[in-house]
């Protein structure tokens, strides 16, 4: 069986460079064209919702000089791939709050939705300036706003106010570079979803990276609560 919804922790990209004596900078570049690769293995195979980690609300903390590098792969890779996005039939979506980003990401990421909002073969979820307690910080505080009652708060409710609205819960959380945590990353959806960590840095995740992942999801038996027998 394939994901449905495959969500990935692109995590590495300095050390990766590090290991070659490079500059942090190269490992993000490098980072962005795994991505890419990944983009496209996915949408061959016929995974329907992809996300992936792109910055998160901590990653502010970084120096200055490597967030405006983030931002410029951001903002290049959105202006290089609208084309080969389109003809992909692949939608982009952005989790996060987007309104605390510069004006010109804004505005590049804006225009990439709209020239995607019609795109139905998979959708690309980027989580940028994301964080998974504070979306549903959010949620709640719009579940209030709205004047919702308590008895309509239910967890499908919850799934409705949440960055990931109308898509179904991650199905495989995949986290490169040997870090064995989630990072704040889609706290309520990953409820049930099976995990794979690799040592394998961002940079280095290829497509055949990514069949050995998927073969190991096919393997598992999920049980969500029930025995083995059940199954
Ligand atoms: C992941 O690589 C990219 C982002 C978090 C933006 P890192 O930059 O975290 O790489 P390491 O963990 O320092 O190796
Ligand atoms: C998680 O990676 C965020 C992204 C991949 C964008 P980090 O490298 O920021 O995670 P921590 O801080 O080491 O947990
Ligand atoms: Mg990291």
């Amino acid at each position: 069986m394939l994901p449905r919804h495959l969500a990935v922790i692109m995590d590495g990209n300095g050390r990766w460079a590090k290991a070659r004596g490079l500059k942090r900078s190269e490992g993000h570049k490098a980072g962005t064209q795994a991505a890419k690769n990944i983009v496209t293995r996915c949408r061959e195979l016929g995974i329907e919702h992809l996300t992936l980690y792109t910055f998160s609300k901590e990653n502010w903390a970084r120096p200055k000089d490597e967030i405006a590098t983030l931002f410029d792969l951001l903002t290049v890779f959105l202006k290089k791939e609208l084309t080969s996005l389109r003809e992909q039939d692949i939608r982009l979506k952005i989790l996060g709050e987007l309104s605390e980003f510069p004006f010109g990401v804004k505005q590049v990421v804006a225009h990439t939705i709209k020239k995607t909002e019609d795109c139905k073969s998979m959708t690309l979820n980027l989580a940028l300036n994301y964080s998974g307690r504070d979306e549903l910080v959010r949620a709640c505080r719009k579940m209030v706003a709205e004047g919702i009652s308590e008895d309509r708060i239910t967890e499908e409710t919850m799934s409705d106010y949440l960055y990931t609205a109308g898509q179904p819960d991650p199905d495989l959380i995949i986290r490169t570079s040997g870090e064995l945590r989630l990072s704040n990353y889609l706290l309520y959806q990953a409820a049930y979803s099976e995990l794979y960590f690799t040592d394998v840095y961002w940079p280095d995740f290829t497509p055949e990276e990514l069949d050995k992942a998927l073969a190991e999801y096919a393997r598992r038996q999920r049980r969500f609560g029930k025995t083995g027998d059940q199954i």
